[in-house]
């Protein structure tokens, strides 16, 4: 057992913060937070004064604090090796030009574990303890993507990525034939599940059409049913850009909403990349099913044509996270991400065509806080994915970051150390890399910063 003791901060709703002011936190040896005792319990002075000198006892230091670690709901691993350049065209033009010969180098596993060893260490060093990987269309990497993540020590969920529509996908990066994509998926689950039983803080397998453009309707139908065969995850793209929206109008009839849900794709543990343009009737599908969106804003203003409804779609009661979207979003930081969801809602809620009169601007009731961004970075995620993640509170995983504000070369400026809101939003507006200490996940320190002043 591990004991913890300091300042934390967890959301308690989707608008407001729990703020633990010197609670101790017992993580038992399977890494779940068993008990939360606060100062105001009658047992607390026993506790520490019977613990507080055992090795296992971890004390903060004045200006420092736990927050959840982050859950990153999108992420393709292989783009890392991209990230930050290559944003200069749309969607359909960027998967063709940059993306695709990119991701076909993962064929060679030595390439593969150099970019996934250090984009799995990056996500770490940056507070994400949960990541929602796309891999590619390799089946030896994507399991090897999975393994680094075991041993790196963070929960990752990996999928294996499905692309074999002949017309659509170039010969030198698609699955050779149906049948074989579904039998690489298959046996790609099978190992994950395999590795899984010995990772602590748990790998699982992702069934991950690509998007609808890039499938057969064989393989959409197949890929449902292994998901149902083996109770997986799903992950794929929705409704991301015009164009993407409107291919499968124009294919199917009908939105990806329903085209997914056709194939058995929406459900619990499904999760949806975009999904900027669900209607009315696509967004009770999602409820109906339990399908979660991956909100991907700064990806969205280089290649979604809008900003999401996060603020309507949150308060329709739909689960929703963020995700980096690597590299369609740059950043490997959901840092940056939260900070980002706070402004793209305040751009659709005013609008941004400064010729239009105030009232026709924008989108009104858009707006959400940065208690809200933060939220979703954390026990949103947590909800879209069906496990105990994202909130430091009894019953979930010690899966958190600590914050270090007192950073000698770069310390926050907190001035008024009794406002604890005032120091959460400075954390959330202000934190890079170097502040994070020391990232734990599921009762494991994963990772220590390693240039100490
Ligand atoms: N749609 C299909 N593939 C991709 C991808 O790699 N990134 C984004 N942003 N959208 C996609
Ligand atoms: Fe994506």
């Amino acid at each position: 057992m591990h004991i913890f003791h300091g300042t934390a901060f967890s959301s308690k709703s989707k608008t407001e913060i729990d703020i633990l002011e010197n609670h101790i936190f017992c993580v038992d040896a399977n890494g779940m937070i068993e008990k939360i005792i606060s100062p105001k319990d009658a047992e607390y002075q026993e506790f520490l004064d019977s613990y507080q000198h055992d090795e296992n006892f971890h004390r903060l230091d004045e200006g420092t604090f736990f927050l959840p670690g982050f859950i990153d709901l999108h992420v393709h691993a292989a783009q890392w090796a991209q990230s930050g350049t290559a944003l200069d065209l749309p969607l359909y033009d960027w998967l063709n030009t940059y993306t695709f010969p990119i991701e076909s180098k993962f064929a060679d596993l030595d390439f593969a574990q150099k970019v996934y060893t250090q984009v799995v260490k990056q996500l770490l060093a940056n507070g994400t303890t949960t990541a929602l990987y796309f891999a590619t269309i390799h089946k030896e990497a994507s399991v090897l993507l999975a393994e680094i993540c075991a041993e790196k020590g963070q929960r990752g969920l990996v999928g294996k990525v499905v692309m074999d529509d002949h017309e659509q996908n170039p010969d030198y990066y698609r699955d050779a034939t149906t049948k074989d994509a579904l039998a690489d998926t298959e046996q790609f689950i099978i190992d994950v599940k395999e590795l899984a039983k010995d990772v602590k803080q748990g790998v699982y397998p992702v069934v991950t059409p690509r998007f609808i453009p890039s499938c057969t309707d064989e393989s959409l139908k197949g890929l449902g049913e292994l998901a149902a065969k083996y109770d997986t995850h799903i992950q794929s793209h929705c409704s991301e850009s015009d164009w993407a929206h409107q291919y499968v109008k124009d294919r199917f009839g009908k939105n990806d909403a329903f085209a997914l849900h056709d194939f058995g794709l929406l459900q619990d543990k499904a999760v949806m990349a975009h999904s900027n343009f669900l209607e009315e009737a696509d967004q009770d599908l999602f409820i109906q099913t339990g399908t979660a969106v991956a909100h991907c804003l700064i990806s969205n203003a280089y290649f979604a044509n809008s900003a999401l409804p996060l603020k309507a779609f949150s308060e329709k009661g739909m689960e929703i996270g963020l995700g980096s979207d690597i590299s369609g979003g740059f950043s490997p930081s959901l840092f940056d991400n939260v900070r980002q969801a706070v402004i793209s809602s305040r751009m659709l809620e005013d609008g941004v065509n400064p010729s239009l009169e105030a009232e026709h601007r924008g989108v009104p009731n858009s707006r959400i806080t940065i208690n809200e961004a933060f939220y979703f970075a954390t026990a949103g995620g947590g909800e879209s994915l069906s496990l105990p993640i994202g909130k430091i509170a009894e019953g979930y995983t010690w899966d958190v970051q600590i914050i270090d504000t007192q950073l000698k070369t770069a310390p926050l400026p907190i001035f008024n150390a009794e406002d604890f809101i005032d120091t959460f939003q400075k954390i959330m507006y202000l934190t890079r890399p170097e502040h994070i200490r020391e990232v734990w996940v599921q009762g494991e320190k994963v990772h220590q910063r390693t240039n100490e002043v």
